[in-house]
């Protein structure tokens, strides 16, 4: 306890007010005094001589979104208080803060951010002066203070025209996150999915303080991504024309993220849930479009996989990582290869092949793989598989690969113990889209055994279950090191940007906690849900305000009457 600040329990008369910051920081102490913000509050930023123009832009940019958030996009916090609780300031006297003084205290160049960036942060708000402080080593750290920064303040209807306040001066938080990869996964290949819908995905994702967009851009039913080398592609591989991403938008998106400190990772999914390739190239697709019986040879229709041994594809696969990874590499250093859900009898079809066999396929898969990471490493970059490739195929893979684990917690261990990097996200607590039931249609011959039609991840993974996640359960110290984070999964069978934002907030935000504060507190003891809920309510507010059509989590009266509505 830092002397002359008051404790959180201390604080009775703000009781009521969720008092939030989400995701929960290191350390946390604050006041009850209340300060207003400036109409013309100013930022002034300085950082290392040296420092890249990159970053300095994007604290700028940052800075102008902070400001228009702190004065027009806050709320009033009636919710959080009881009837009639007369919580406003009763005037608007006191201490108005006008400045922000950002320092950064490290120099950045304009590469990629590797993990291990530096992204913690220092914020302090007197409770006398006009200014506030951030202190941060990297620009990184100054974007996540921001947004603290913006959930420290409400608007008043009392006192409508003078701007906003904070009821919590003196404000202190040191903060710094528990992952470095701290994710969603969003499948944009199953439905069309606008940009737009994209970027306020950005914007959500970096108020959470969660750092990494993972397209799932490309699957066997569309290919929306387009490859100008490769012209025909996403024209014949989309669902209809014009629902592709350009070379301007996938450029948009990715800056859009960098000026939010999240990194885009984009993912073609390979040699698996390819078959939309067909559409354009269909001599480089094995086995496509088997019907009526297509799921022996797919998990999902159409069936169909990238040949595994074949010149034409090789050839195919050089042009596409040689047009798309040279766009990529200024703003990330990963890329993912997917792997998932490899059909062996698809194979039977491929003429290099004609085998179901697991040891003739396993060589084959093994130099597709060769050739495929070849490529991204000749992009000057590091490869992301799924888990089946080195835990169901076995394949050999240099320590340099990444492994994103989505089957149980054994497999991040097995990843892990052979000594691979792991983005972890168990598809029992993680997976955002299960619980909607099938999405196939039954014959009546088939109907009665699958009645009620449950899905596969059956039930709705709900907030609490994602937030009882712990993505380095069970792990030594060592193993849990090698754990670069985990992610959320949005696989869009039943998901488009109609409810993208009802589905994906706040349960994502529940992941982003976890990845950001972890799963413990600092003692090891498991985070509360008492805790949580109040805060991630008022979070969920912020978000609605924003634009972001989050699912409410909790009826109002439980937020009126905070502590009410447990059951002990
Ligand atoms: C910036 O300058 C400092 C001090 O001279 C030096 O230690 C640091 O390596 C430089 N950083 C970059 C990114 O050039
Ligand atoms: C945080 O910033 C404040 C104000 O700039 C400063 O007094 C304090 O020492 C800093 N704390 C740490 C741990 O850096
Ligand atoms: C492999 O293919 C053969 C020939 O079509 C088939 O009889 C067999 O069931 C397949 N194996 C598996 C595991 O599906
Ligand atoms: C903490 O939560 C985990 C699940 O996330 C659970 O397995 C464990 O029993 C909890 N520990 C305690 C002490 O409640």
């Amino acid at each position: 306890m830092i002397t002359g600040f008051k404790s959180l329990t201390a604080l009775a008369l703000f009781a009521g007010a969720a008092n939030a910051i989400w995701p929960q920081p290191v350390s946390y102490e604050h006041g009850s005094t209340v300060v207003w913000i400036s109409d013309d509050i100013s930022m002034k930023f300085s950082g290392p001589a040296n420092n890249s123009q990159k970053a300095t832009d994007k604290v700028n940019h940052a800075w102008s979104r902070t400001k228009t958030t702190l004065l027009s996009d806050n709320f009033v916090p009636w919710k959080f208080h009881k009837r009639g609780d007369n919580f406003e300031p009763a005037d608007t006297n006191g201490p108005k803060l006008k400045n922000i003084i950002i320092t950064q205290t490290t120099s950045e160049t304009s590469a990629p951010a590797e993990y291990g960036t530096d992204e913690s942060y220092n914020l302090t708000i007197p409770d006398a002066g006009d200014s506030a402080y951030i202190t941060a080593p990297t620009s990184f750290g100054v974007l996540h203070a921001l947004n603290t920064l913006t959930q420290l303040f409400y608007a008043s209807n009392k006192h409508k025209n003078h701007g906003v306040y904070s009821p919590l001066a003196p404000v202190r938080v040191l903060d710094k996150p528990k992952f470095q990869h701290r994710g969603l996964n969003l499948d944009v290949a199953r439905q069309w999915y606008p940009k737009e819908d994209i970027l306020r995905t950005i914007d959500a994702l970096a108020w959470n303080k969660m750092n990494r967009l993972h397209l799932h851009v490309t699957d066997s039913q569309s290919w929306p991504l387009e490859i100008p080398a490769l012209p025909d592609l996403a024209p014949c591989g989309a669902y209809a024309e014009g629902l592709t991403y350009t070379p301007e938008d996938l450029a948009e998106m990715l800056d859009f993220a960098e000026k939010r400190g999240v990194q885009v990772i984009i993912e073609i999914d390979m040699p698996g849930h390819t078959s939309a390739i067909a559409e354009a190239y269909p001599e480089l697709i094995a086995g496509w479009n088997i019907q009526p019986n297509w799921d022996r040879y797919a998990a999902q229709p159409p069936s169909g996989s990238l040949k595994l041994n074949n010149e034409a594809v090789r050839k195919f696969l050089t042009t596409l990582f040689g047009d798309l990874l040279p766009r990529l590499r200024d703003h990330t250093n990963y890329f993912h290869t997917g792997g998932d859900e490899v059909n062996k009898n698809v194979y039977l079809f491929d003429e290099g092949i004609k085998s179901n066999a697991t040891d003739v396929l396993t060589p084959a898969l093994q130099k597709f793989i060769e050739h495929v990471h070849g490529e991204v490493r000749k992009g000057k970059m590091s490869p992301v598989v799924w888990e089946e490739m080195l835990i169901d195929w076995k394949l050999t893979l240099p320590k340099d690969v990444i492994v994103q684990t989505w089957i149980s917690d054994a497999s991040t261990k097995t990843a892990v113990e052979k000594g691979h990097r792991v983005i972890a996200g168990n598809y029992n607590f993680w997976y955002l889209d299960c619980g909607n039931g099938q999405w196939l249609d039954f014959g009546p011959n088939v109907y009665k055994q699958f009645y009620p039609f449950n899905d596969y991840c059956s039930p709705k993974k709900n907030w609490r279950l994602i937030y009882s996640f712990d993505p380095v359960a069970g792990l030594t110290p060592e193993q849990a090191a090698l754990v670069l984070g985990g992610e959320v999964h949005a696989w869009s069978e039943q998901i488009d940007g109609v409810s993208l934002d009802s589905v994906v907030w706040p349960r994502a935000s529940a992941a982003g906690e976890v990845l950001w504060s972890g799963r413990t507190d600092a003692q090891g003891v498991n985070r509360t849900f008492a805790d949580a809920s109040p805060r991630l309510a008022e979070f969920r507010e912020r978000l609605v305000l924003r634009g972001v059509g989050a699912s409410p989590i909790m009826q109002l009266w439980c937020h009126q009457n905070e502590g009410d509505c447990a059951l002990n």
